[in-house]
């Protein structure tokens, strides 16, 4: 999934706004809360506004071509904004003013926020790229008639529980490893290609190394029948069969909804739905259930998440069954904070990663901050692995796996791992590496030191070891030391290097190794016997 620019109805006017897409090109919602600045013109900018061309002919026939800004006041004085394109997403836009200039900033992902500029003057409002009004894009009030239209595409809100803290449902000990569908098949999926994928999750020794969470991304839905029940569409003959064909091999059975109408790739999601689909998914042997904000976004605000994570974990408590609850919002409203509580075993905390090292590198060490809220049965998950799907070199997917390692990351692999080299199944599974991230201790990694592109980050695990990452996130190869007083560590420890397993003997008061460009250097340091 990438960042894209999607021209708006008003495209012919080069409109354009970024939104996030899948890669069918499909837009995928995304959101936040808006916070607000200053309550001073608020009046001003409050109401709906749509494209300056809009018809009501676009509106009923393509209303997913058309961006709406609307615009609230919510307490008092503090605006809210959001961007709706009807039928398939709401992102909440943050307002903020000084003096007659308006920002606006789209909220999409922890990380990814756009800044715009605006300027209003009476029925007219101009957005463009902020610090360049190349291209702006007019927008004007929306008539009444429009507005009652777009009232009649909005779906309703449901009623969301009370707030309650859920107690560990004691799944997810350690961080959750297995494999999905969607970083290399997206939508591309089908009963035969899962099967051939477990069978090669068996031979290549994956599933051994503890990846035992098979899971099917969006794409699987079909259609509703006339009792409600969800079905999978025509390319999933038998969920339960399939689910059994798993179980028999040792492996578990993921998969994928939305709180929202539609899923991110416009499929049926379980809105009005969560306490049906909690029962089929249990019925048919489901072990790990990612619920994905997507749509939802046109219906609730980012303020309303937890109460909606919490309604579908009530379902899945209800059944019975075991299952993992993956929280997917993109990393907003903070849901490391409260992620937990409502019956999440892991929570997005990024927007999504491709495979390019400016993205992973990007997610993996903005994580710092994040990592005292993760531990046992609660895990902050940066997002799946790209290992195996090409775009990076041995370096870079060693210094994916390691960092991820050391985050006590979930290892979901994300390649074809029908067609898995060698080396991806080595990086995969080195055992050593694979003891850091499933530590029992369970508690994260954090950076200790910062020269420029070099960073040192330490992680306690069991047995008073210390895990020691030396990363060079650098041009050129480069010595990184630092004292082990620096790190926290005792004057003299044992030294292994985790990746080759070679023994560095004593190390006396220092550490220092050559890390190759975009490279790590992975230690496990024990307290050496005086
Ligand atoms: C969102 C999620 C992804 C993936 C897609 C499926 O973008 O963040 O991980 O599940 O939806 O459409």
């Amino acid at each position: 999934m990438s960042l894209l620019k999607v021209p708006s109805a008003a495209g012919a006017q080069g409109y354009e706004i970024v939104v996030r897409r899948n890669p069918l090109g499909m837009v995928v919602a995304l959101c936040a809360l808006a916070t607000l600045v200053s309550p001073a013109a608020a009046d001003e900018l409050a109401g709906t506004w749509v494209p300056q061309d809009l018809t009501m002919e676009i509106l009923a026939s393509a209303p997913q071509n058309v961006r709406v800004l609307v615009f609230k006041e919510k307490a008092r004085g503090a605006l809210t904004g959001k961007l709706l394109v009807p039928g398939l997403a709401g992102m909440p836009i943050a307002v903020q003013r000084d003096g007659p200039r308006i920002r606006l900033v789209l909220q999409m992902a922890r990380g990814m926020e756009t800044p715009l500029d605006a300027t209003v003057a009476g029925d007219r409002l101009t957005v463009g790229a902020a610090g360049s009004m190349d291209q702006p894009a007019p927008l004007r009030r929306a008539s009444e008639q429009e507005s009652r239209k777009l009232e009649e595409l909005a779906p309703r809100k449901l009623p969301l529980p009370a707030m309650q803290s859920l107690p560990a449902n004691g799944l997810a000990r350690t961080p959750p490893m297995g494999f999905s569908t969607w970083n290399h098949f997206a939508t591309a999926i089908d009963d035969r290609t899962i099967r051939e994928v477990a069978e090669a999750m068996v031979t290549t020794g994956l599933r051994d190394a503890g990846y035992v969470y098979v899971n099917i991304d969006d794409g699987w839905q079909g259609v509703r029948d006339e009792h409600g029940e969800l079905r999978a569409n025509g390319k999933f003959p038998d969920m339960k069969a399939l689910a059994d064909y798993l179980h028999e091999r040792g492996l578990k059975l993921g998969i994928y909804t939305s709180p929202g109408p539609t899923s991110c790739a416009g499929f049926v999601g379980s809105y009005g739905h969560e306490e049906q689909d909690a029962r089929t998914f249990a019925a048919w042997g489901v072990d790990y259930v990612k619920y994905d904000w997507c749509s939802a976004g046109l219906l609730y605000d980012d303020d309303e998440m937890p109460a909606v994570y919490l309604k579908m974990a009530q379902a899945i408590r209800a059944t019975g069954r075991p299952m993992v609850f993956s929280i997917c919002q993109y990393g907003r409203a903070d849901v490391w904070t409260w992620g937990a509580e409502v019956g999440g075993n892991l929570w997005r905390t990024t927007g999504d990663i491709t495979d390019r090292w400016a993205v992973m590198s990007t997610i993996g060490f903005g994580q710092d901050e994040l990592t005292p809220f993760a531990g046992p049965g609660r895990w902050n998950d940066p997002d799946m692995l790209e290992v195996g799907n090409g775009h990076m070199t041995a370096a870079e997917y060693r210094t994916h796996v390691t960092l991820w390692a050391m985050l006590a990351a979930p290892l979901i692999a994300g390649h074809d791992v029908r067609r898995s080299s060698p080396e991806t199944i080595a990086l995969l599974t080195n055992r050593a590496v694979l003891a850091v991230d499933q530590d029992a201790l369970g508690r994260p990694g954090r950076r200790v030191v910062q020269r420029g592109p070099h960073e040192i980050w330490t992680r306690p695990l069991t047995g008073e070891r210390t895990a020691v990452a030396l990363f060079n996130r650098g041009e050129t190869p480069a010595t990184i030391e630092a004292t082990l007083a620096e790190l926290g560590i005792d004057e003299r420890a044992s030294a292994v290097d985790v990746w080759t397993g070679r023994s560095l003997g004593v190390l006396e008061g220092k550490l220092a190794s050559e890390v190759e460009p975009h490279g790590v250097v992975l230690l496990v340091l024990s307290p050496a016997s005086a």
